[in-house]
């Protein structure tokens, strides 16, 4: 109706007739026919994948070290080198300090490492006290400290020989040092005082408060007597990480993962399991242990990997927060990018090579499940956590070429697991894209091997996710199982767009309605830290005090924290709407309906929500959360006051309700019959 009216106004009235019509177009948009949602309750509800939503985490854009890993010194333990970047070395990140008239130098030494996987550490020589000679770090571009939080400085010493070669000194003096928390400009901030004795290497631990809030804080470590000390490991860490863990995780960032509820981490990668050569895969023996004897590698990246976030605190965040371990092992092979003719240069181990490799992984399930009397689980029990992890899925191989070299050696992993551990689900790999070559023999070598599972990878335009909503629904039932390990909507500029983000909520009504056959989903990458990112569009962005949430992540926590264990038949009568997508599922533990709505189109829809099945009259209890913005490119930049934010309220609904759903929204009604 509204629409006759307005050329008429167009007409008499000119500008403002042009903005009322515009007007008048939205209001009939709004008001257009309705759109009919039907959910099933009174139908058999399809058993499906209680496990849907888990995150993939993997250390690019920062995500560990200066991320997730709550140290807040930056190379603490003197191993960064120019194989990294350039201009990096062991001294990278540190700075000579003369207070007060005082002399002396640092030197990096490899003599007497603490261990042979931390081969360097410095040699901290004082010819004049002073007002002490030392060193400071400043972490990842200024440490932050909150106001009266308590932080742990440690650092592992001993006294240098002072012969004439380093000049005077008395090694049977301790040497009294001064570890400081200082602003930027000097001020001191807190200050503790210690005695370093001994010709052998000796922790020592300190704690520090600062009684500010400061973001640009540094360590500070000065030595006030004439003789020398070697240092290593020197180390700060806020007392809070996330459950308080020793070694532990940032908070706000490890909290933020654990709001999605994650029902698994799938873990360390990505790329970074195969490492650049065909030697140079992650080895999670590297990763575990006392940190100061882990083996820090160049990553991936392009910069170094400490693993002090290793396999062990991975695991552990597994079980803190409630998800399923997913650790990924390279199948034997190089990345194909890496090997000798880029884009097919797949290489493997020599087959000579592959028994060990093979008993790596088979020492991983020990080293997570196996009793404190074996040799791996006994390691796994002198970390601090006796009872088992739990293991029971592995990845093998990422986003590989399907090469003979490739299927050679994931066939000796896959039948050697299979007899050695049939109780563990092997995760094959279906190639990097959702279609083509790899994908194609990916999955014929997979139904060949009858393998339980395997990971599907797509980062595609945002269309293409509304194009493929039925993309799973002509999967054979009862065969291979998918994980879709990474995905995510790459739209114009690669930015965190809610167009992307919506496309993914769509895609991820797709994979609900077919949770029988995709039993995981990951989006990728997880964390990103701001100026240090090597891949955008990341799910979480970060600095040293803030966590940037995007409408992806958002996308992520609605649907973490709504799942269901089976899916109610659903039918969405979309008229010509192209962006309206639909799933309902049930979580029996709650008894909760889950409906969520994606409207990925500029105006608003007009639904009628039909339960079918239940009393027309008894009001129920819903809980509805909306996810929108301004519009399809609008992008959250502020950790405060996001642009794009869920908003909930609650509401009583019938058996039939209406619904405006507001356009470029994802709605979920969480109701409780
Ligand atoms: O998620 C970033 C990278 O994308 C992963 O390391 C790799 O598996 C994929 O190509």
């Amino acid at each position: 109706m509204a629409n006759v009216f307005c050329p008429s106004l167009l007409r008499k009235w000119g500008k403002t007739g042009l903005f009322l019509w515009i007007q008048c177009l939205a209001v009939s948009v709004a008001f257009a026919d309705p759109i009919d949602l039907t959910i099933f309750v009174d139908r058999s509800a399809r058993p499906i994948s209680p496990n849907l939503i888990g995150v993939f985490f993997e250390d690019l854009n920062y995500a560990a070290d200066g991320g997730l890993y709550a140290e807040l010194v930056q190379n603490r333990s003197f191993e960064y080198s120019p194989t990294e970047q350039p201009d990096w070395h062991p001294l990278k990140f540190w700075d000579l300090q003369k207070r007060g008239n005082g002399d002396g130098s640092v030197v990096v030494a490899n003599m007497r490492p603490i261990h042979k996987n931390n081969p360097h550490y410095i040699l901290l020589t004082v010819r004049t006290p002073g007002q002490g000679v030392g060193i400071a770090n400043s972490g990842f571009g200024g440490i932050p400290l909150a106001a009266g939080e308590r932080y742990k400085a440690s650092f592992w010493a001993y006294q240098a020989f002072m012969g004439q070669m380093w000049g005077p000194g008395d090694n049977s003096k301790p040497m009294p040092v001064t570890l400081r928390l200082e602003t930027r400009s000097g001020e001191l901030l807190a200050e503790t005082s210690m005695q370093i004795q001994g010709r052998r290497w000796t922790p020592y631990n300190a704690t520090l408060v600062s009684p500010r809030a400061v973001s640009d804080a540094k360590l500070v470590l000065l030595a006030h007597e004439m003789g020398g000390v070697c240092l290593d490991m020197i180390s700060l860490f806020p007392e809070r990480t996330f459950r308080n863990r020793q070694n532990g995780l940032r908070a706000d960032l490890a909290q933020a993962i654990a709001d999605i509820k994650p029902k698994f981490i799938r873990f360390p990668g990505g790329c970074l399991v195969h490492g650049q050569g065909i030697h140079q895969y992650y080895d999670w023996k590297d990763s575990i242990g006392p940190v100061e004897q882990r083996r820090s590698f160049r990553n991936l990246w392009g910069y170094s990997q400490k693993v002090g976030l290793g396999y062990f605190e991975l695991f552990q965040f597994c079980e803190d927060s409630g998800a399923i371990p997913i650790p990924v092992v390279s199948a034997g092979v190089c990345c194909q990018h890496a090997g000798s003719s880029p884009g097919r240069g797949k290489e493997g181990l020599p087959l000579e090579e592959m028994p060990a490799y093979i008993q790596d992984i088979l020492d991983l399930i020990e080293w997570a499940n196996g009793p404190v009397t074996s040799k791996w689980g006994s390691m796994r029990a002198a970390g601090g956590h006796p009872d088992p992890f739990e293991l029971k899925y592995i990845g093998v191989g990422n986003e590989d070429a399907i090469t003979p070299i490739f299927k050679e050696r994931f066939r000796m992993i896959y039948e050697a697991l299979k007899k050695e551990h049939p109780e563990i689900t092997v995760i094959g790999t279906v190639g990097p894209f959702a279609a083509g070559e790899d994908y194609e023999n990916g999955w014929a070598f997979a139904k060949a091997l009858q393998l339980p599972m395997v990971d599907e990878h797509y980062y595609v335009n945002p269309q293409w996710f509304w194009d493929n909503l039925a993309r799973y629904d002509s999967y054979p039932r009862k065969s291979t199982t998918v994980y879709v390990g990474e995905y995510a909507a790459h739209d114009r500029g690669r930015r965190n767009t809610l167009r992307s983000a919506l496309a993914e909520a769509a895609g991820l009504t797709g994979l609900e309605r077919n949770g029988d056959v995709v039993v995981f989903a990951s989006y990728a990458p997880l964390l990103a830290r701001r100026g240090h990112t090597q891949w955008t569009p990341d799910m979480i962005y970060f600095d040293s005090v803030n966590v940037y949430f995007t409408a992806n992540y958002y996308v992520q926590q609605l649907f973490g924290q709504n799942g269901g264990d089976r899916c109610l038949e659903t039918e969405l009568a979309a008229g010509d709407s192209k962006k309206l997508a639909a799933s309902s599922v049930v979580d029996s533990g709650s008894g909760d309906l889950i409906v969520k709505i994606v409207n990925g189109a500029d105006t608003p829809a007009n639904i009628t929500i039909r339960l079918a099945g239940l009393s027309p009259d008894a009001p129920m209890k819903a809980v509805k959360t909306v996810l929108s913005g301004p519009d399809a490119d609008a992008v959250n930049e502020d950790a405060k006051e996001p642009v794009i934010k869920p908003i909930q309220s609650t509401e009583l609904v019938k058996s039939v309700f209406t619904y405006e759903a507001p356009a470029n929204s994802l709605t979920v009604y969480r109701i409780n019959r």
